[in-house]
């Protein structure tokens, strides 16, 4: 599995006094190794996120391409490209996400119910709640949990249908430096099993964890 981006930039409309285009990502070449953890670091505003979607199939690029498996994301279809993502790609969205009118172990499910089965999978869920601590949790509604615990949830989520990437989005905001430290280990854990990693964070302890650190500073990636 590799995915690898050309030339991809972003540009927001936000008029500004000298042009009506800001420019969150520049125009950068990336590429995700498979079995590593690849950290993006870098204050706030500085295109983490836009990056990460962008990488992710969530977000088209305004210039520039995708590739997964040499397949250009951004020319399929939105049946084909929402099928691969569901197959290849978990997401770790920033923020808390999750469906208020289902239970946790739903939530977790949720992935795989869009396309079939789920009852195969469950304990499989179960097991990814356990090693997130939440498995107590299981059967409660989503508006019972505090942020921390919906983190967890969207973290079991991401990894329910064994995907070959997984895009983690300050995955740890929110975490006790117990869960933190519990989160980065699952990821790790996640890539020593061939899969490839993208976790962006300024969680500092976050680095003990990554194979290779970029930051990103005003739209480009540095070393
Ligand atoms: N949909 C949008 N429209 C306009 N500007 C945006 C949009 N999304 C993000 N931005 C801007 O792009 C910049 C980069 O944002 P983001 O990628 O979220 O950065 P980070 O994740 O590093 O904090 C910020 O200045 C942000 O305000
Ligand atoms: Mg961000």
């Amino acid at each position: 599995m590799i995915l690898k981006a050309e030339s991809i930039s972003k540009k927001y409309y936000r008029p500004t006094k000298n042009a009506s285009h800001f420019e969150a990502v520049k125009a950068l070449d990336f590429e995700l190794e498979s079995g590593k953890v690849t950290e993006i670091t870098g204050r706030s505003g500085s295109g983490k996120s836009t990056l990460l979607y962008m990488l992710a199939g969530l977000l088209k690029p305004s210039s520039g391409k995708v590739f997964l498996d040499g397949k250009d994301l951004y020319s399929l279809n939105d049946e084909e490209l929402s099928r691969l993502r569901n197959e290849k790609i978990g997401v770790i969205p920033q923020g808390q996400t999750g469906l208020f009118a289902l239970t946790v172990l739903e939530n977790v499910l949720a992935p795989a119910a869009i396309y079939g089965e789920t009852s195969l999978l469950e304990s499989r869920a179960k097991e990814l709640l356990e090693k997130v601590g939440i498995a107590d949790l299981a059967d409660a509604k989503m508006t019972e949990l505090s942020g921390g615990e919906m983190r967890r949830m969207a973290i079991a989520r991401a990894l329910i249908l064994d995907p070959e990437i997984i895009f983690a989005d300050e995955p740890t905001d929110d975490l006790d430096d117990e869960n933190t430290k519990a989160v980065l280990e699952l990821l790790q854990k996640t890539a020593r099993k061939g899969k490839s990693v993208l976790l962006v964070t300024h969680e500092a302890s976050a680095e003990q964890y990554a194979d290779k650190i970029y930051r990103m500073d005003a739209g480009s990636l540095l070393n």
